[in-house]
C-alpha cells in the first residue's frame, strides 16, 4: 500500500487554509493508504514561542485533528519530539542539502525578513521537513500550496542522497487539493490565509463559534464591482469566498459560481458564511467530547509514537548502514 506522511505545526489555532488545504484530505487518505500525521513541535521552535504554552497547544492540535477525523485505530498520529530519530535523520541530511538551496526558500526569504536575530533552526526547518518525510519511506506528501517548495527540496535531498550512497530512500511526492489549496486572508486576499496574520479577522480558526465566523465573513474585504465570478487576479476577495463555499459544501467552482452568480455582496457573504457555519459544525461538536477527556488523546498519542518509531528505526538504521557510521556492538 503506498503511504502518504504530512505534518501540521501547533503554533496558533488550526485555521481554515490548513484545514482545506490538507487535514480534511488526509482523513480521506486514511481510508486509502497506509496514512502516517505528525503534530511537529520541533518546527514551532524555530520562531520566538511561548514554552508555558507549547505542551498544551500540541496536545489540542492532535485532539483537534482526531475532531476533524483522523482515527488513531486506521492511521498514525504523533508527536514530531517523541521520536527522536527525527533529529538525528535531520544532522545526516544537513551533510546533503546545500547552504544554497536553503537560501533559496521563500519561507525562510518571508519569514526571516526584518527581523534582527534568525535562529539557524528556522534557516534549517526544511530539512528537518525532509527528514519527518524520508523517515517514513513516503511515497505521497498531501499539502497546501505553501509546502510546494519544501517538499520539492525533501525530493532533491533524497534524490542525492541515493546518487551518493546508493539507492536508500523512497523520493516523495507532493499533492494538492483540487480547490483551496491556497486559502487567503480574508483581510488582505492577495497574502494566503495564516496563523500569523497581521488582522485576526482575516483568518478562520476551525473553532472560532458560528457567530464569529458570520461577523469574519461579513467584515471580509470584497472587490470594487457588484458581481460574484471567479477571477482570482481582478476580483481576489470574491473568488477566496468562491473558494470557500466550494470547499465546504463540496461542488466544484463553476458550479458555485452558477448557484450564487445572482446574489448581492451581503447575500452572497451571508450564503458562504452558513455553508461553513454547517460543514464545520460536526468538527466542534466531536472537539468538545475530545476536550472532556485529555488523559484518552495523551494515549492515542503514547500508540502513535511507538508505531512511528518502529517505522522510523528501521529507515535510519538502513542510513547508518550505508553512510558509513560505526554500528554499536552491545556486550
Ligand atoms: P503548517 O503547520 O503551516 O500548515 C499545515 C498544512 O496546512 C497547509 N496550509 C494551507 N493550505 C491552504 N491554504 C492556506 N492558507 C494554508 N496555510 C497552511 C500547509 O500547506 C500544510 O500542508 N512545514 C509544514 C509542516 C511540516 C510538514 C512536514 C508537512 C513539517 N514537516 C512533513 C508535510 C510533511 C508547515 O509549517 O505546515
Amino acid at each position: 500500500m503506498r503511504r502518504v506522511f504530512s505534518g501540521i505545526q501547533p503554533s496558533g489555532e488550526m485555521h481554515l487554509g490548513n484545514y482545506l488545504g490538507a487535514v480534511r484530505r488526509w482523513v480521506a487518505d486514511q481510508e486509502r493508504y497506509d496514512a502516517i500525521y505528525c503534530v511537529v513541535d520541533l518546527h514551532a521552535m524555530t520562531v520566538p514561542y511561548d514554552v508555558a504554552e507549547l505542551a498544551g497547544r500540541t496536545r489540542e492540535l492532535a485532539m483537534l485533528l482526531m475532531a476533524a477525523g483522523l482515527d488513531p485505530q486506521r492511521c498514525v498520529l504523533f508527536v514530531q519530539s517523541h521520536v527522536p530519530a527525527h533529529t538525528e535523520l535531520t544532522w545526516i541530511l544537513n551533510c546533503v542539502a546545500t547552504v544554497g538551496e536553503l537560501r533559496r526558500m521563500t519561507q525562510f526569504k518571508e519569514k526571516s525578513h526584518g527581523q534582527e536575530s534568525v535562529s539557524a533552526g528556522l534557516f534549517d526547518y526544511p530539512v528537518l521537513m525532509a527528514a519527518d518525510i524520508l523517515l517514513y519511506d513516503t511515497n505521497e506528501v498531501p499539502v497546501g500550496e505553501d509546502q510546494r517548495q519544501h517538499v520539492e527540496l525533501a525530493r532533491d535531498v533524497a534524490i542525492r542522497f541515493n546518487h551518493r550512497y546508493g539507492e536508500t530512500l523512497v523520493v516523495p511526492e507532493a499533492t494538492f487539493p483540487p480547490v483551496a489549496a491556497r486559502v487567503k486572508d480574508l483581510q488582505d486576499p492577495r497574502a494566503k490565509m495564516s496563523k500569523s496574520s497581521e488582522s485576526p479577522h482575516g483568518t478562520l480558526n476551525v473553532l472560532d463559534p458560528p457567530e464569529v465566523l458570520t461577523k469574519k465573513i461579513r467584515s471580509a474585504v470584497t472587490d470594487s464591482g457588484t458581481e460574484v465570478r471567479h477571477d482570482p487576479e481582478e476580483k481576489p476577495g470574491i473568488s477566496n469566498l468562491l473558494d470557500l463555499y466550494a470547499a465546504a459544501t463540496g461542488t466544484g467552482i463553476e458550479k458555485a459560481e452558477a448557484e450564487l452568480a445572482g446574489s448581492g455582496y451581503g447575500d452572497f457573504k451571508r450564503r458562504v458564511a452558513d455553508a461553513l457555519v454547517e460543514f464545520l459544525r460536526p468538527l466542534r461538536e466531536r472537539y468538545a467530547e475530545l476536550a472532556g477527556d485529555p488523559s484518552e488523546v495523551s494515549r492515542q498519542l503514547e500508540l502513535g509514537a511507538v508505531k512511528a518509531e518502529t517505522i522510523a528505526t528501521a529507515v535510519l538504521d538502513r542510513v547508518r548502514r550505508v553512510t558509513g557510521l560505526l554500528p554499536r556492538h552491545p556486550a
